[in-house]
Formats: structure tokens, C-alpha cells, sequence
């Protein structure tokens, strides 16, 4: 049974508030399932996936400044595969080498597509304010959204190191403007 209105809504504009909210969960849910990719862990509710893409080489730990993020297209050349390279110095979620502080993420908002490159924050090791509204994402802890509209994290970029190399190997999340992975 639906609760009661609220005294500032008559019962129709109440209905359709309800209608209009449970529509917004079906549209989430099916766009959720057609991102195919290997569940790696429910969270709090929340599916984590890992799409796993061509192995490639994207840079070397040796050349990497802290704070100072380097630009790459994984795992194509789509502009919106726009991604960066980040040493944080400090210890983040999915992070290599000797600090476990290296990090990548796309770069394109998980909201409407806002561009995140050159809003990097050192200071709070975040990406963000996004230009359009503001979401802004944390680097430390696998792109969590810490404010603003997104609702999904920034899709982070698998690493693995080998002796100095870094490797990019696949993305967790969705990359903005994708209604599945690219397979
Ligand atoms: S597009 Fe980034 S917050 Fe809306």
C-alpha cells in the first residue's frame, strides 16, 4: 500500500511522483545489465565490474612525478577513452608499485560526460569539481563519488607493474557514452 501524501501534494501529484521514481529504477537496472563484464564484488549494494581488455603498455613507474598526471587512451582511441596516469603518493585502492600509490582513471564525468582533465586536485587526491555540476570523484579510494550529481564512481583503470613497466589490462565501471563494454 502507498503511504499517504504529503500535505503539500494532492494524491494524483503524489501517484505520479511514485510512478515517475519506480520507472527511474527500471531504466538504472536495465542499463546496469547490459554492461557486461566479471562481477568482482558487490559493495554495499553496488556491483563491481571488471571489463578485461588487451593488455598494454602505458608508461613506466620511473618517469612518474607525484602529482603530475599523464595522459593515455586505454582501452582505445575513442576521445572518450581519454584516461590518466597518476602517481598519488599515497596509498590508493588498485594502486602499484613500491607506494601502492600509482592509479589510472578515465577522464569524462560519470554524470553527463563532463571533462575531468586539468581538474586534478593534489591536495585531496581528487578529480573534480566536474565543469558541468560539480560531481567531484576520489582517486584514493577507486573513483568514489565524494560530491555533486554522479552516482557512479569514476571507471578506474586495471594496472599491473612489471619490473618498471606499468600495464594497463582492463576498466572497472562504465566508460561515459557506453551503454555496455566494448568487447
Ligand atoms: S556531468 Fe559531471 S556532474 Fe554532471
Amino acid at each position: 500500500m502507498n503511504p499517504d501524501p504529503p500535505p503539500c501534494m494532492t494524491r494524483r501529484q503524489f501517484l505520479l511522483k511514485m510512478g515517475a521514481g519506480a520507472a527511474g529504477t527500471v531504466v538504472a537496472v536495465r542499463l546496469g545489465d547490459l554492461f557486461v563484464g566479471r562481477v568482482l564484488a558487490q559493495d554495499a549494494g553496488r556491483t563491481v565490474r571488471l571489463a578485461a581488455y588487451p593488455r598494454r603498455r602505458i608508461g613506466s613507474l620511473s618517469a612518474l612525478q607525484v602529482d603530475t598526471p599523464v595522459e593515455f587512451s586505454y582501452p582505445g582511441d575513442d576521445p572518450l577513452h581519454k584516461s590518466y596516469l597518476v602517481k598519488l603518493g599515497r596509498r590508493a585502492g588498485g594502486g602499484i608499485g613500491p607506494g601502492q600509490d600509482v592509479v589510472a582513471f578515465n577522464t569524462f564525468c560519470t554524470h553527463q560526460g563532463g571533462p575531468l582533465a586539468g581538474v586534478y586536485q593534489a591536495r585531496h587526491k581528487v578529480l573534480g569539481p566536474c565543469p558541468l555540476h560539480l560531481t567531484t570523484f576520489d582517486l584514493t579510494r577507486h573513483g568514489m563519488v565524494v560530491a555533486g550529481h554522479a552516482t557512479e564512481n569514476l571507471p578506474q583503470v586495471v594496472l599491473e607493474a612489471e619490473g618498471d613497466d606499468i600495464h594497463a589490462t582492463g576498466v572497472m565501471g562504465l566508460i561515459y557514452g557506453h551503454d555496455r563494454n566494448i568487447r
